[in-house]
Order: C-alpha cells, then structure tokens, then sequence
C-alpha cells in the first residue's frame, strides 16, 4: 500500500508492487514518515520526482525495520531500526535504499521520533556545519526558525556552541522558540517588514558570519544587508519566492558567499557519505537528549491530505509526522 498522488492536490492510497531489493540494498518496512514542502509541490504538479523515483509516491524521509536483506549486505540484520532520507516513496508500506544511506535509529527513539529527523537535520548539519563552515562563536541567522529545518538548526547551533538568531512571522510560533533555549528572535510581520537594523544591533553592527536562508524571496535584500564582510548564505528553501532582487554592489564589496544547496538531487555517493558522517557525528546527540526531534503532530497515514493543508497554510511547529 502507497499513499500516491490522486488528481492535482488530492491524495489517494493504493497498492502497488513492492519494489524489489537489489545486492546492495535493503527492504523496510516503513513505520512512520514526515511532511515536507517538496511533497506538497509534488502533489500539486509543480515539483516532479527526479528520474528513477516513484512519479507518484511522495515522501522523502522514513523511520522503520529491516525486513529484506540483498546478497550483499553486511551492515543490517532482519528486524534492525533504521531512519533515513528517500528520493521519493516513502510514503509506502515498504521502500529499498542502499544499506550504507540507511541510519541506525538513536538508542531510546520511537519510528515517530526518527522519521522526523532525516530532512531536518541532515539538511540543516550539513548546510550550516559542513558547507557553512560554522564553529563556536560563529552568529547564525536562521530564518523561519519554527521550521522543521529551522527547529533543529537552532539545536546544532546550541550543540556547536555557535550563537542563533531566529526569525519568524508568528509571535506564538517564535515565543515557542524561546521557550527552547534561543533569547534571540526577531518577529518580521507585514506592519514591521524590516529586520535587517534589528539584527545588526543584536550582533553589535558586525551582522551574522553564516545564515540559514529557507525563504529566500523578498527577504534577500535585507539578509545581505546585515551579513558580516566575508560571511555565508546557505540558500535552502525559497518558501518566500524563487526569485529576489540581489544587491550585488554589497555583496562584492563585503566579499560574500551565496551558497544554494539541494539533499534530493544528489548522486547516491553523496546521499551515502552525508549519511555516514550524519551517523557517527550527530545521530549519538539523540541518545542523549542533547538533541530532539520537534513533532508538531503524529497521524495516521490516511490523514496526509489534511496534514499538508496545515503544513501549506504554516500552521505547523517543527515536524508532521505520518505513521502507518
Ligand atoms: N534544499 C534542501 O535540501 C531542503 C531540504 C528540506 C527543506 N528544504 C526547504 O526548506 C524550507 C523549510 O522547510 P521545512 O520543512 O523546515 O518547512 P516548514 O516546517 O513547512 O516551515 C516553513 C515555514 O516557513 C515560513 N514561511 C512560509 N511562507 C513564508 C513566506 N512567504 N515568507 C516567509 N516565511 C514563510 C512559515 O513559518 P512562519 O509563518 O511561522 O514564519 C512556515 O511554517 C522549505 O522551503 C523547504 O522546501 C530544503
């Protein structure tokens, strides 16, 4: 059974033949999977799978047990929890991934708990930590912080002793925010638009040495404003537009990196090394609680188009988790 793309918008499930599991791959049986903007793009038309990814099953994260080994697998035994990314598929009641893409479930976490760290966190480490080079002390700007993206890069923030500064448009969503550890948020709404001098006064006018961008849009302008001289934007989502008027005088004369950064399109090899280094370096930071998955809502899988109701009219804290 898959939950699978009905005309435009509309979810419907159906069966459909269990992929079959090559030398190097595994069979899971999905116990949970999460929400994410590329399903709701993809169940509205605008966002293809990429090729060799099921056209019509979204789903791109998945927390689960092993139930099929290929001839060659050595890292997984039948029954083994394991979380991950997808290219697509997963919502389905079974998927196959390579067995080095597949993670080990942290010691302690339930399928709802795991499904909703692969996106979010992978996205978010790698982006900040890995391409964005952050270390202790470095200022980070994330915007939309009460994001899945967002709630967990303000947690790897706090892990590598870096300083965040989070922005939203919901008072309620930010003072929740708060409420996890992160003093800085600054509320950009329609009456107050301007963000750019509030951030410069909250880093002492220096502006913040790396931001997470995961809206892209009209807020670009005012994001280079208050960078640092030689500092980073990780562009991540464009929820605020795919397209900005940059001021490029400011970003030649501070000397800027813009960065733009995609998981799904990845050749496998890269998919497999993230998640490797993923494994060693942050998946033990769940075990301890140093780290947690934000679940806005568990529903069961039958729920999905509701679900992406919410998620589409920003209704959502952290994760939408989908539990079969
Ligand atoms: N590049 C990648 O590999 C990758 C991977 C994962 C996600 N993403 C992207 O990263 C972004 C965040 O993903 P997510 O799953 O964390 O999203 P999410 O949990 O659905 O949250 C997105 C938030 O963005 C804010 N927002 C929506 N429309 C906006 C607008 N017009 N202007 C400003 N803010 C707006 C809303 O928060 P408030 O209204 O509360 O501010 C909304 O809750 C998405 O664009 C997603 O597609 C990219």
């Amino acid at each position: 059974m898959a939950a699978g793309e009905g005309p435009r918008g509309v979810a419907v499930t159906k069966d459909i033949t269990p992929p079959t599991c090559g030398p190097d791959e595994i069979r899971v049986a999905v116990k949970a999977s999460a929400l994410n903007r590329a399903d709701l793009l993809q169940t509205m038309g605008l966002y293809p799978a990429p090729k060799g990814v099921p056209a019509d099953i979204p789903g791109l994260e998945y927390a689960g047990e092993v139930l099929e080994l290929g001839a060659r697998v050595t890292r997984w035994k039948v029954r083994d929890r394991v979380m991950g990314l997808a290219s697509g598929g997963a919502w389905a009641e079974q998927l196959v991934t390579h067995e080095r893409e597949a993670i080990a479930v942290p010691a302690g976490l339930d399928f709802a708990h795991a499904a909703a760290i692969p996106e979010a966190f992978i996205t978010a480490w790698d982006a900040l930590v890995l391409q964005g080079k952050m270390t202790a002390g470095s200022q980070v700007l994330i915007h939309a912080v009460a994001s899945g993206v967002g709630t967990a890069a303000l947690q790897l923030c706090a892990l590598h002793g870096a300083r965040a500064i989070g922005t939203g448009r919901n008072a309620d969503k930010l003072e929740r925010v708060r409420a996890m550890g992160l003093p800085d948020t600054v509320l950009v709404t329609k009456d107050q638009p301007s963000f750019a001098e509030r951030i410069k006064t909250l880093t002492h006018g220096r502006g913040v040495d790396l931001v997470l961008d995961l809206v892209g849009g009209d807020w670009l302008a005012q994001t280079i404003d208050c960078m640092a001289p030689q500092s980073t934007l990780m562009l991540v989502g464009l929820v605020a537009g795919a397209s900005a008027d940059v001021p490029l005088r400011t970003v030649l004369g501070k000397r800027l990196t813009i960065i733009g950064t995609t998981l799904r399109a990845r050749a496998l090899e890269e998919k497999i090394a993230v998640a490797r280094r993923f494994e060693q370096l942050v998946a033990p930071h769940f075990a301890t609680g140093r780290l947690q998955a934000i679940v806005d809502a568990t529903v069961p899988f039958s729920e999905a188009p509701t679900a992406l109701e919410r998620l589409a009219a920003n209704e959502t804290f952290g994760k939408t988790v989908l539990t079969w």
